[in-house]
């Protein structure tokens, strides 16, 4: 039987007889006893599970709760029993003392792993870092007052010697148990061959929305194939004054790669979850699972971005916004895929606005993004499109029109407001009443024309 390999906490292991929907959290607390990782909410919210898994891409902090174990595939995996050496506690864990950063045993462990693999990094965003990590009880100033004087030490030597004993190689055929079989295509086109004669399958990319399937919805997902072997899918490409952005690539690369081509969008994707859950997510399954408020595609279909399909050998590229047919509902065939979106190399102008109850780790009530150009202070060009104001993401056709010609002013775009009417009819849910969405969308396009004219909103960190 072939196997699954990886490193745990520096030592080699190798499954030849696991299910590959397994969780981490699950396996490192039944199979191994590991009980420091611990388990809190068991979908992605609460980072009481977090865990720092190293690839060739370098350390990241995942949440293990919604980790299969058919993603560990020749990765180095390091769990809160893993961070002292030798009765040597990890600088971060001793700060943690000596600043009173721990009340409970809860969520300390997944705090403790968030700070070391950031201590690993360099990141020193603490507020970033810890947006995944939930406390409800010490508050956060004396944790990230231990993370500051954590970050005054080098990392300790063992840390390096536990996840640089080179990766274990494992095989790239199927594995699993119990008929539960995992794929993990060795290369695209193995890929897009087994995908065409396997439609039934489910694919699993970054597992932040398929994770839940299985934790809170208890499905049997099988035969399932994991994305992530592929290394095709998992690039960022220069073509021409265009961008070709591979399905695999995880929204946290994405948001670091256009921090300086595309400010507004890399902006918003600050606001996407938390750090855990960008470093697993990807552009090819927020876009692939069709949601209404997922953040990435308004403001790729803002941009005029062009998605590439594939089915076996045969390609096809379509304007994003035309894949999003009805609620959950994609242009998408039997076996075909995402396989890639293409967006201009620059978009200066692009602003988005996410609105949600809260400023991390929170799905948008309404999203808003305007691609808008003028020419001698009047409206040229308009491109504009929403999440959450429809049952897809949806393009502002009505108000792009209403706009051409008017001053980007707010004077001059009050008058294109009526037009969102024509556009949407929002629904009411948990997030926000339809009453309320109407309201907040035209409130943001007259916010980037105040924000044109040099105003300044008070929502700063939303706009670059
Ligand atoms: C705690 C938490 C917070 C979240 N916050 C946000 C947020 O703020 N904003 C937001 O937009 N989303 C959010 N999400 C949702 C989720 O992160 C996104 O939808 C994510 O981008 C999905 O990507 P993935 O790689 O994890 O997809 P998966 O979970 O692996 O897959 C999602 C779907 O896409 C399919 N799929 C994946 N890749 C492909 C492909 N290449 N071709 C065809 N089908 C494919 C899968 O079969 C599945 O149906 C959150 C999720 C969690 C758990
Ligand atoms: S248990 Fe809450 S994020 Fe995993
Ligand atoms: S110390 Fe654990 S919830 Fe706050």
């Amino acid at each position: 039987m072939a196997e699954l390999a990886f490193l745990l906490n520096g030592t080699p292991v190798r499954l030849t007889d696991i299910a590959p929907t397994t969780t981490l959290l699950d396996w490192l607390r039944d199979a191994r006893g590991l009980k420091g990782t611990k388990e809190g909410c068991n979908e992605g919210d609460c980072g009481a599970c977090t865990v720092m898994v190293q690839d060739v891409q370098g350390p990241k902090a995942l949440n293990a709760c919604i980790l299969f174990m058919g993603q560990l595939q020749g990765k180095a995996i390091t769990t809160v029993e893993g961070l002292s050496h030798q009765g040597q506690p990890h600088p971060v864990q001793s700060a943690m003392v000596a600043h009173h950063g721990s009340q409970c045993g809860f969520c300390t462990p997944g705090f403790v792993m968030s700070l070391a693999t950031a201590h690993l990094t360099g990141e020193r965003d603490h507020d970033m870092v810890l947006a995944g990590n939930l406390c409800r009880c010490t508050g956060y100033a004396p944790i990230i007052r231990a993370a500051e004087a954590a970050a005054l030490s080098p990392p300790p030597d063992f840390i390096f010697s536990q996840i640089s004993t080179g990766f274990p190689k494992g095989s790239v055929l199927p594995f699993g148990a119990g008929g539960s079989g995992g794929e993990q295509p060795p290369d695209l086109d193995a890929f897009a061959t087994w995908y065409e004669a396997n439609p039934t399958a489910t694919l699993i990319a970054g597992a932040t929305d398929v994770g839940l399937w299985v934790t809170k919805q208890l499905r049997d997902l099988s035969p399932v194939a994991f994305l992530a072997p592929i290394t095709e899918l998992d690039h960022i490409t220069a073509d021409g004054d265009r961008l070709i952005i591979g399905a695999g690539v995880t929204i946290e690369t994405l948001r670091k790669a256009l921090t300086h081509s595309h400010p507004g969008f890399a902006h918003m994707l600050r606001r996407y979850a938390s750090l855990q859950v960008r470093n697993a997510a990807t552009i090819g399954g927020n876009i692939a699972n069709g949601s209404p408020i997922g953040d990435g595609p308004p403001a790729l279909i803002a941009m005029g971005a062009g998605l590439t399909l594939r089915k076996g050998a045969q390609r096809r590229t379509i304007p994003l916004e035309d894949f999003f047919l009805d609620y959950r509902k994609q242009d998408r065939q039997p076996g075909e895929f995402v396989e890639s979106v293409t967006i201009p190399a620059t978009a200066p102008d692009l602003r988005c606005y996410k609105v949600s109850k809260r400023f991390d780790q929170d799905i948008s009530a309404v999203l808003g993004c305007f691609d808008i150009r003028t020419d001698q202070g009047l409206i040229t060009r308009a491109s504009i499109a929403f999440g959450g104001m429809a049952g897809i993401p949806k393009r502002a056709r009505a108000v792009e029109q209403a706009l051409i010609g008017r001053a980007l002013t707010p004077e001059g775009v009050a008058a294109a407001l009526p037009a969102f009417a024509q556009d949407f009819q929002p629904l009411s849910d948990m997030r926000a009443s339809a009453a309320y969405r109407m309201r907040v969308a035209q409130n943001l396009l007259t916010r980037l024309a105040l924000e044109a004219q040099g105003v300044p909103t008070d929502v700063q960190e939303v706009t670059p």
